[in-house]
This record gives structure tokens, C-alpha cells and sequence, in this order.
């Protein structure tokens, strides 16, 4: 049995200037915000931070999941926290080690999870996946919205499905870069359980069919 499915909108893909207007018609129908944080060194991009986080936080109930695409994201724990996260991830990548990163965000009372680049083996966090609630893999090379999928990551979901369903932890997969329907419904044969999607939701001519469209891809009734 897979955990519950959900729908993870990346408001990457989101026009900033009208963010709470943009999220207002789909915030029913989904289940977290997803947060792209680029720090312009650990992926060669820059997004945003600390005042767009507690922005969304004053116009939304729902909870706000932190991609942190940062070198240094265990330095901002508490400020995410106090801006309104949820849940923070950090890359494997970053944190090789991700121990004291992952107690200093349970410490701060949020929800920890590691993410895996699509070169990464997923030896790397196997080390790790007690201390998660939800693991990420990858399906672009983070940086940008709009890439497409790269289905050679599909193996890894299968590894890490196979590990929680038999270590009963109820970690969280996750996957994230070029999902759309097809897509997300190979990642769900594959066992993730969480989709984000940027370009497939915020850019659709309807982004509230567009959502519809996802859960029926994923075979979700909700
Ligand atoms: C990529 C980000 C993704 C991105 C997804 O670096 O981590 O979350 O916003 O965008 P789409 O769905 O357009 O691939
Ligand atoms: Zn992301």
C-alpha cells in the first residue's frame, strides 16, 4: 500500500507579482506548496527566499514544502521555520552527511527530507532514510522550471519504494522536474506518492483542470 497520494504545485512556475491570486483556484484541489530555494551556487539559478516564503504563508492553510537548492540550507532552519515551513529538504549533494542538518530541523519542529540529483545513486541516502519523512528524487537537473523528464531516475523510485514498503516507515516519496500526466504516472508505477509540477499546473490555459488531470493520471479519486 502506497502512502497517500499528493499533488505538490511548484510555485516556481507561478507569476510572483500575483502569487496569492495564483494560488487561490487551486489551493482546494492540492495538497502542499512546493518552495524552489536556489541559492546561485549550488544550482545555477536564483529564486527566492525568506519574504516570498512568509507572503505565502499569511494567504494559505496548506503546508509549505522548502526545496532547498542551497549549500547552506542547515544555516536557515529557523528562519525558514519562522517564515512559515512546513518541511525542508536538502540535497545529498550539499550535506553527504546529513545528520546534524536533519535533527536541527526535527529540532525545529518541521518535517526533514533529502534530495537526490539525477546522477546520484540512491546508495546515498539509503544511509539516511530513518531520519526522513520524505525522500526527493529528482527527475531534471535542478536549476529550472520547464526541463523534461529524465526517466532514467524511474530506478530509483523503485529502490526507495521497495525499501520504506518493507522498512514500514511511511516515508514520503517524492519526485519533481517535467512532471505532467505521463510522466506522473510513471513515477507512480515507479511508487512515488508525491508529484510536483510547476510548467504542467501554473502554465496550463486552466490550471484547475490541469490539477484534476494529474490526479486522474495518478489514479487518485480525491
Ligand atoms: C527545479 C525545481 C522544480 C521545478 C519543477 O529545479 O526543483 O521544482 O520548479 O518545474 P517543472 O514542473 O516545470 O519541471
Ligand atoms: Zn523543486
Amino acid at each position: 500500500m502506497h502512502a497517500p497520494a499528493r499533488i505538490a504545485p511548484s510555485i516556481l512556475a507561478a507569476d510572483f507579482a500575483r502569487l496569492a491570486d495564483e494560488i487561490a483556484p487551486i489551493e482546494p484541489f492540492v495538497d502542499w506548496w512546493h518552495v524552489d530555494v536556489m541559492d546561485g551556487h549550488f544550482v545555477p539559478n536564483l529564486s527566492l527566499g525568506m519574504p516570498v516564503i512568509a507572503s505565502l504563508r499569511a494567504v494559505t492553510d496548506l503546508p509549505l514544502d522548502c526545496h532547498m537548492m542551497t549549500t547552506n540550507a542547515g544555516d536557515y532552519v529557523e528562519a525558514l521555520r519562522d517564515a512559515g515551513a512546513d518541511q525542508i529538504t536538502v540535497h545529498i549533494e550539499a550535506y553527504p552527511d546529513p545528520t546534524d542538518v536533519a535533527r536541527r530541523v526535527h529540532d525545529a519542529g518541521l518535517r526533514f527530507g533529502l534530495v537526490l540529483n539525477p546522477p546520484t545513486p540512491v546508495d546515498a541516502v539509503i544511509p539516511y532514510l530513518t531520519t526522513c519523512d520524505v525522500v526527493l528524487v529528482m527527475s531534471v537537473n535542478p536549476g529550472f522550471g520547464g526541463q523534461s523528464f529524465l526517466d532514467g531516475v524511474l530506478s530509483k523510485v523503485e529502490h526507495l519504494r521497495k525499501w520504506v514498503d518493507s522498512n514500514g516507515s511511511g516515508t514520503d516519496i517524492q519526485i519533481d522536474g517535467g512532471i505532467g500526466a505521463d510522466t506522473a504516472r510513471l513515477a507512480r508505477d515507479a511508487g512515488a506518492n508525491v508529484f510536483v509540477a510547476g510548467t504542467a499546473v501554473f502554465r496550463a490555459p486552466d490550471p484547475v483542470a490541469a490539477v484534476h488531470e494529474l490526479r486522474r493520471a495518478i489514479g487518485d479519486k480525491r
